[in-house]
């Protein structure tokens, strides 16, 4: 049903996976998550991968992991936050697939996101969401082949997601 991946990129906490997952279903698209599928591949919660072998072997599992996904079938993909920061990941995005960015302005993701999940953020809190907020939008907006502004509610962003693919994907 679909001829290429398509890679939601963006913040922690900005909706890819909730909006992902749930998008994925309502369309009857084929569904990767990037972090589950690091998780079951490695062991253990993302925290737990962090701790045991250190942010550069997260990465580069992440890098493997891109690879093998964009070996299997066209797919709606939900990346983890740091995945487009490395030119490599771009690269093999932009080879593979379109980039769909989804927006969700600072305040609002400071409102809800969820900080233990997330190894980089539970030990500095939201002073760090902020500070990876400004470090990365730059990149992240100019990756984006398509923006999703998810500055709304959850049911919002649904149909804004649904409406963005409907129109861009013939779906
Ligand atoms: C990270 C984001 C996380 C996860 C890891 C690193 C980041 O995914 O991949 O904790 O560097 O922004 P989410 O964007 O789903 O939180």
């Amino acid at each position: 049903m679909l001829s290429r991946h398509i890679f939601l990129i963006g913040m922690p906490g900005s909706g890819k996976s909730s909006l992902g997952r749930k998008v994925s279903n309502l369309l009857h698209l084929p569904y990767v998550d990037m972090d589950s599928r690091i998780q079951q591949a490695l062991g253990g919660t993302v925290t737990e991968i962090f701790e045991k072998y250190g942010e550069d072997a997260f990465r580069a599992a992440e890098t493997n992991m891109l690879i093998q996904v964009t070996r299997e079938q066209p797919s709606l993909v939900s990346t983890g936050g740091g995945l487009v920061m490395r030119e490599i990941n771009r690269r093999i995005m932009v080879s593979n697939g379109v980039l769909l960015l989804v927006d969700r302005p600072l305040e609002l993701i400071m409102s809800d996101i969820k900080l233990d999940r997330r190894p980089l953020l539970a030990a500095k809190g939201l002073d760090e969401v902020e500070r990876l907020y400004h470090e990365r939008i730059d990149t992240y907006r100019d990756a984006a082949d398509l923006v999703l502004n998810n500055n709304g509610s959850y049911y919002d962003g649904v149909s804004g997601l649904q409406k963005l693919l409907r129109m861009n994907f013939s779906l």
